[in-house]
């Protein structure tokens, strides 16, 4: 990955300027150029997008645009390799800010999940499936595919680890522990069998007959965006708005999706409210872009965010109208800036995890 500094005349310019050359180039490419945006995107940035969704719709996505010779992503790190992964060959994927990354993904790499695997396989055997949420590195995505295991986002996590244990009794899921053990509740699975797997201490800081005993191992790492939200929060917006709903993202932590009306990934939350009926309230545990492009998008429902004061993914956000019209233009030139390349040792492994996911996500 080399970092390109970002010429300071694009912070020159003014906005309908820099808005103006990123229409122009959109125009110029046509066909050749598309733009994804996640939906956790500032509004400045996903106005530009072609395409925005969640992390299995921009996956969906990337490996559906056969007409692009480039793939700018708004999204983070990791989206963007998804998408070189699934896209052709021939096709050049660019984050237009390298410091996009996800803190989450970086709770985990792969000579420690190799190490934990080593342990858990030497206390278990070959019962274990490996499932990586897709908020994570390219090499954790093939060590899946390598080990027989798949790739989850939050749209499809409760059939993919429906699926995982058709094939075998337990789960090793990193590296988000609260998506894991909502998902494992979801599968009636008792809290007590689920572990929580420290990878800086032996055994994850368990014994062989606890290990033995468990159903899911969860790596021990969280969203520092969603994990912020409390059940006191939620007591405290009960108490000023009686008749609202709480509608909060998985990666909360369990006791806030336990008290929550109702959970469910980004895409999952927008359909809700989109289909609510007007009038009514709701208060949104998720990324606070979204919550007030919900609350702009519906004037006539009421929506807050249960944490109105922080919980923004602020790495996401790196990319800013500058970066979008400094990559935009280079690709005028040919010039991929900022391009996302996985090792072709990699992307094969990695393809055969997010394949299966896909496959199981039809
Ligand atoms: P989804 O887009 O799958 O809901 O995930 C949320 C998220 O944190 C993106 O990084
Ligand atoms: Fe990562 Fe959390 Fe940001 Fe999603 S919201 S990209 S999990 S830091």
């Amino acid at each position: 990955m080399v970092f390109q500094p970002i010429p300071k005349k694009y912070y020159e310019l003014s906005e309908i300027e820099l808005y103006e050359r990123i229409r122009g180039v959109k125009q110029t490419l046509g066909e050749r150029l598309v733009i994804l945006g996640h939906h956790y995107q500032r509004d400045e940035v996903i106005q530009f997008a072609d395409f925005r969704g969640d992390s299995l719709r921009l996956s969906q996505l990337a490996a559906g645009q056969p007409n692009a010779d480039y793939i700018v992503f708004c999204g983070v790190h990791f989206m963007a390799e998804t998408a070189d992964i699934l896209s052709a060959p021939h096709q050049k994927v660019c984050l237009p800010d390298l410091n996009a990354g996800c803190h989450m993904a970086d709770m985990a790499d792969l000579d420690s999940v190799e190490d934990s695997w080593e342990e858990l396989t030497e206390v278990c055997g070959e019962s274990i499936v490996p499932i990586t949420y897709i908020n994570s590195a390219a090499d954790l995505k093939a060590f899946c595919g390598a080990h027989g295991g798949v790739v989850c986002t939050s749209s499809n996590a409760p059939s993919i680890m429906g699926w995982a244990f058709t094939q075998k009794e337990k789960v090793f899921f990193f590296p988000d522990e609260h998506l894991g053990r909502n998902t494992g509740v979801k599968h009636g699975i008792p809290v007590e069998e689920m572990i929580l797997w420290d990878p800086q201490l032996d055994l994850g800081g368990h014994t062989p007959e606890e290990i033995e005993n468990a159903r899911i191992f969860l790596w021990k790492g969280n969203c520092p965006v969603h994990q912020l939200f409390t059940v006191n929060q939620i007591h405290r917006i009960r108490k000023q708005i009686p008749d609202i709903q709480v509608i909060v993202h998985p990666e909360c932590r369990r006791e806030v999706v336990e008290l929550a009306d109702i959970d469910g990934s980004t895409a999952f939350i927008i359909r809700t409210i989109e289909a609510a009926p007007a009038g009514s309230k709701w208060a949104v545990g998720t990324e606070l872009h979204l919550v007030r492009r919900l609350a702009k998008e519906h004037p006539d429902k009421l929506i807050i965010s249960v944490d109105p004061n922080m919980c923004l993914c602020t790495t996401m956000n790196r990319i800013d109208v500058p970066h979008v019209a400094w990559t935009l233009e280079n690709l005028l030139d040919d010039e991929v800036v900022n391009h996302i390349v996985v090792t072709e040792e990699d992307a094969k492994w990695a393809k055969i995890a997010l394949d299966r996911m896909l496959d199981l996500s039809n």
